[in-house]
This record gives structure tokens, sequence and C-alpha cells, in this order.
């Protein structure tokens, strides 16, 4: 592989920003909106192979990305395990009643078989022209925010209540059959032409200091060491953990990707690995002068250091589809 992100992970080449955005098939996008109207139940979206395929590629058709991300959910992990997911309008994600028994009559081919279309839908967007010498990125939820949707069986706000984890014994049988069946996710997804592995931890910074090492590293550092094993790159997202430094060095990923409220001047100062993102998605809500100089900010502060451009989280949907052109033309100009 010789992609512009591949040249940036693996040769630590510092004279290109690749470009790609979290969310950036999505809502704002009027496009995606369409499919989405006729597509009221979000699951069956997700589990339409064509559909999968053309929402993954709309974004590359409009604008110069680096790699297409798989149009998919974190959420398929525990709807492939059998318990019930559902998206409400204005509400988010809504799962189901857990039923640890009920995941342990699950067999890694009824788990391939509920999510087939997804790899299905992977396999011909790998091939399609529009990703030529590009990334096709392929991702999971971590071990502990998949633990926290199952458990809190929605969204947590800035809290979660901490009782959910009191039965210990529960958390660890559960923490062991959600990595069987990442891997396997993972698995089916290079398999089929991921050519990288994301790892979302949008709930890492709801850990306290003392849990980090059980819910956080250790079984996250697993999947990082199974996803290498293929011989492919693998990026992770800690959101809001206090300590990017200590993460990476015990998780040791290609990539790190950066949230909007830490200072990427640390990043630099304390973080020897390639990093990825770290522009707050709200700055594309205002004006083009703003847009430069915030992304300016980045740009600079990482100009001799491997730096892959990308938000600190993932694109709004109130974001006009204009300035995202303009934002990834900007990047791609910036010498
Ligand atoms: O473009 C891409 O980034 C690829 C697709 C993708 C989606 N979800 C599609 C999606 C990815 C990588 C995700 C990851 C995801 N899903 C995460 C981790 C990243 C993060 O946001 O912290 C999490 C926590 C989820 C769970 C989830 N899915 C929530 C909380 C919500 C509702 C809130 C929201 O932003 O809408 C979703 C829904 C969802 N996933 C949408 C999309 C395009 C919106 C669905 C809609 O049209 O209503």
């Amino acid at each position: 592989m010789n992609t512009n992100i591949y040249k940036c992970l693996i040769n630590k080449n510092t004279n290109i920003n690749p470009v790609w955005f979290m969310r950036q098939a999505g809502r704002y996008l009027p496009e995606f909106r369409k499919i989405r109207k006729e597509n009221p139940n979000f699951i069956k979206l997700c589990l339409n192979k064509n559909l999968i395929n053309q929402i993954t590629l709309q974004p590359m058709e409009r604008f110069n990305l680096d790699a297409a991300i798989i149009f998919s959910d974190i959420l398929m992990l525990p709807y492939g395990l059998g318990q019930e997911v559902e998206f409400k309008k204005n509400f988010g994600p809504f799962l189901g009643n857990l039923n640890i028994n009920n995941f342990l009559k699950v067999n890694e081919e009824d788990f391939a078989n509920k999510l087939k279309p997804v790899y299905e839908g992977i396999n011909t967007t790998s091939k399609s022209k529009l990703i030529k010498n590009k990334d096709l990125i392929g991702f999971v939820g971590a071990p502990w925010t998949i633990l926290v949707y199952m458990l809190n069986k929605k969204s947590p706000k800035k809290k979660i209540s901490k009782n959910l984890f009191n039965d210990e014994k529960l958390i660890n049988n559960l923490l062991k059959i959600i990595e069987k069946f990442l891997k396997i996710h993972i698995k089916n997804q290079i398999n089929n032409g991921a050519s990288i592995i994301q790892i979302f931890d949008s709930w890492a910074g709801l850990v306290d200091e003392k849990n980090l090492e059980k819910y956080v590293y250790n079984p996250t550092v697993n999947l990082v060491e199974y996803v290498k094993s293929f011989k492919i790159p693998v990026i992770c997202f800690p959101r809001n953990i206090r300590n990017y430094k200590k993460y990476c060095e015990k998780i040791l990923p290609d990539a790190i990707n950066i949230d909007y409220e830490i200072d990427p001047k640390k990043i630099l100062k304390e973080i020897k690995i390639p990093v990825q993102g770290g522009l707050d998605p709200k700055i594309l809500l205002t004006d083009k002068n703003n847009i430069i100089k915030k992304t300016n900010y980045y740009l600079n502060i990482f100009k001799d250091h491997p730096y892959i451009f990308n938000l600190g989280h993932g694109v709004l949907p109130e974001t006009d589809p204009i300035m995202l052109d303009y934002l990834v033309k900007y990047v791609k100009d910036f010498k």
C-alpha cells in the first residue's frame, strides 16, 4: 500500500497532510439525508449493502479526501450479539435488555451471518474507483465504550451511574465476550478490504484513573495487537482521556486521534507516534477566516510531525458541505 495515509503512518512522512473526517458520511450531506428519510430504521440502513456502499462513497464524490470510512455504527456489535438496538430521532441510540446467557449462545458464524451485509458492503466499496490508491477505514468501538452502551442502554451524559458497574463478575464476563466478537468484527472488515482500523473509545474520559488499566488499557491493547497481526495500521481515539501520553505508551497504536479540548502543543511535546485530528468541529460552523486561522494552528504545530488532518470529533449535522470542501482544499494546498 502506498496511500498518503500509509506514507504518514508507516514512513512517517511529514511533507503531506492526508485528510479525512469522522462522520464524513452523515447528516450534513443532503444526499445522505435523502436516503435516511427513505430509511427510517437506522440499523436496517446499516444492513443494506448497496446503501452502505453508496453512503460511504458520498463524501468521496464531493471532496478530495484520502480515505473513506465505512458507513456503519459501533453499535452493530451489540446488535450482532442479539441485544436490540434502535435509534430514536433527537434521542440517539436506545438498547434493549441485556441477557448474558443469550450472548453466550452466539457463535462466530451466527454473528458473522447477522452482519454479513456490512462485510459485503465493505467488499464492494473496497473495489471502487473512487478510493483507488486511497484507504478504506473500518472501525469498532473500544470494549469499554461498547460496555457502557450495553449496560447504560443509551448515551451517557457527562457521568454514568456508579452502581451500573457494581457487578464485577458480570463486567468481566461481558468484556470477554465483547473482546471476542470485536476481534471477529475486525477480522471480517480486514478480510473484506478495510486497509486501516480505527478504534473509537468515545467514553474513555468517564473512567477514573484507578480503573483505566482494567477497563481501558488491558481490553484495548489486545485489540490493537490483534489488528497489527494483520499488518494493518490501527488508529485509536480515546476521547477526552486525561493522559494521552500514558495511553499511547500502554496501547502503542500506529496513530492517536486527539479531541478538541487537549492542547496540541502538549501532544507534540509528549507524543512520538503520528497524530490525527484535533480541530473543533464547531469551527466549521463559523467563517472561512476563522477556519483558516484554527487550521493553521494545528498544521503549524504538527508541521514536522506525521499528522493526519481530521477533527476532534465528528462533523456536525449543521455543517455546510461548502465549508468542508474549502477546508479540504486548504489542507491539501498547505505548504
Ligand atoms: O462517517 C463516519 O464516521 C462513519 C460512520 C459512523 C457512524 N457512527 C454513523 C452514524 C461512525 C464511525 C460511527 C461511530 C459511532 N457511533 C461512535 C463513535 C464516535 C463518536 O461519535 O463518539 C458512537 C459513540 C456511535 C453511537 C451513535 N451512533 C450515536 C451516539 C448516535 C446518535 C447521535 C448522532 O450523532 O446522531 C449514532 C447515530 C449515527 N451513527 C448517525 C450516523 C451517520 C446518525 C444517524 C441519523 O441519521 O440519525
